[in-house]
């Protein structure tokens, strides 16, 4: 079942909620978010339903098994039936972990997604992929559980930090590189509400054809496995890592041709992505193997497959050994220890 996206102003987001079917709501919001919204977007009170909140500590710090059997247990004790809905109110690491929850209180029950960050808008809160964090590395627990709607409210930028904008931005520039309508778009002088819709409609698309990734959707992960693991290392934004992780692979797989057209849409989406955190430091290959190891896209146990793009909107997907990035990393380690851009 694919969710139902719309984009609305947040006075509208009380009415949509009214007309779900269901005579329990559930709400976790994120900590932040409630404090920033909640008297323009007054939930406790809903006609026809019973509401049950949860306060979800801000941002990745939600995304741990503690804090996931807190909720459960939470809603348990307030006796919730079947038929109860949830939704989520915050970022990716809320929508992330509020799926979870969805997905295993009483075996399941049907969700949706109010995204407030552009990271959340664009990506984290379209396509059903749910997940917490392991000490042994980001998303290994997780499911595929689609939210049953999706209401996008560009009003939440408003409130966001340049660090959270740039890292929303940093999925942007992902889509940038697979898709070459989205890529054009971004100018200077971007219109960042068609940008949102444009990203949407495309990993709408993209998830449609293949929901649990085993082949399509897997493009999406451009720059995610050395964007995972930097972001664990360095405690970075998503989407910063992400733009590094763009950055490394093109360097060991494209001999970094495709640094300039990074800079460029860096520029255009204003993003302050500052230096590279390893800046005239050694890269820390040994740590950053260990993620790979563990990460999702491990595919046997001596192999990994990237997503690698030579040409926009041209994705391949390249399995390598442990040993063999090991070795292309040590090789190229002068130029990622002065990468900037
Ligand atoms: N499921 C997916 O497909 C998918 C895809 C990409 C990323 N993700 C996940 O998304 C998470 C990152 O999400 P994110 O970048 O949306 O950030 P986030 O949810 O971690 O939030 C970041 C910070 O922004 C604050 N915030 C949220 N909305 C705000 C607003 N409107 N105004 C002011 N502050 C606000 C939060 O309180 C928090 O402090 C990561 O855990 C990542 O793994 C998931």
């Amino acid at each position: 079942m694919n969710s139902k996206i719309e984009f609305c102003k947040i006075d509208y987001i009380k009415e949509k909620i009214r007309s779900i079917n269901s005579d329990l709501i559930l709400i976790i919001a994120d900590l932040n978010v409630w404090s920033l919204y909640s008297k323009v977007l007054p939930l406790m009170n809903i006609e026809g339903k019973k509401i049950i909140f949860w306060k979800a500590p801000d941002g990745e710090k939600v995304k741990d098994f503690e804090n996931l059997s807190s909720a459960i247990e939470f809603f348990l004790s307030k006796n919730v039936h079947r038929k109860a809905h949830l939704i989520s109110l915050g970022g990716g690491a809320t929508s992330d972990f509020s799926g979870m929850v969805a997905a295993l209180l009483l075996r399941g029950i049907e969700w949706s997604t109010i995204p407030t960050t552009l990271l959340s808008m664009v990506d984290a809160g379209i396509g059903g992929k749910v997940a917490i964090n392991s000490p042994q590395g980001k998303n290994l627990i997780g499911a595929f559980y689609h939210p049953t709607n999706i209401w996008i409210c560009d009003a939440f930028l408003e409130t966001l930090d340049k660090r959270e904008w740039s890292s929303g931005a940093g999925e942007i520039v992902k889509y940038a590189f697979l898709s070459k309508e989205i890529g054009e778009k971004i100018t200077p002088e971007v219109d960042i509400k068609t940008l949102i819709k444009d990203c949407v409609l495309y990993k709408e698309q993209v998830v449609a054809v293949d929901f649990k990734e085993s082949g399509e959707r897997k493009k999406l992960n451009f720059g995610h496995t050395f964007g995972h693991a930097i972001e664990v290392e360095y405690q970075i934004p998503h989407g910063l890592s992400v733009i590094w992780g763009i950055l490394l692979v093109d360097i060991i797989f494209n001999e970094g041709k495709l640094i300039p057209k990074v800079k460029e849409l860096v520029d255009n989406l204003k993003i302050d992505l500052g230096d590279s955190p390893w800046l005239n430091k050694e890269f820390p290959v040994d740590r950053i193997m260990n993620y790979l190891r563990k990460d999702k896209k491990t595919t046997s146990t001596d192999l990994i497959e990237f997503v690698v793009i030579k040409e926009v909107g041209k994705t391949e997907f390249t399995s390598i050994s442990f040993s063999e990035i090991e070795s292309k990393l040590a090789e190229n380690k002068d130029v990622i220890k002065k990468l900037t851009i």
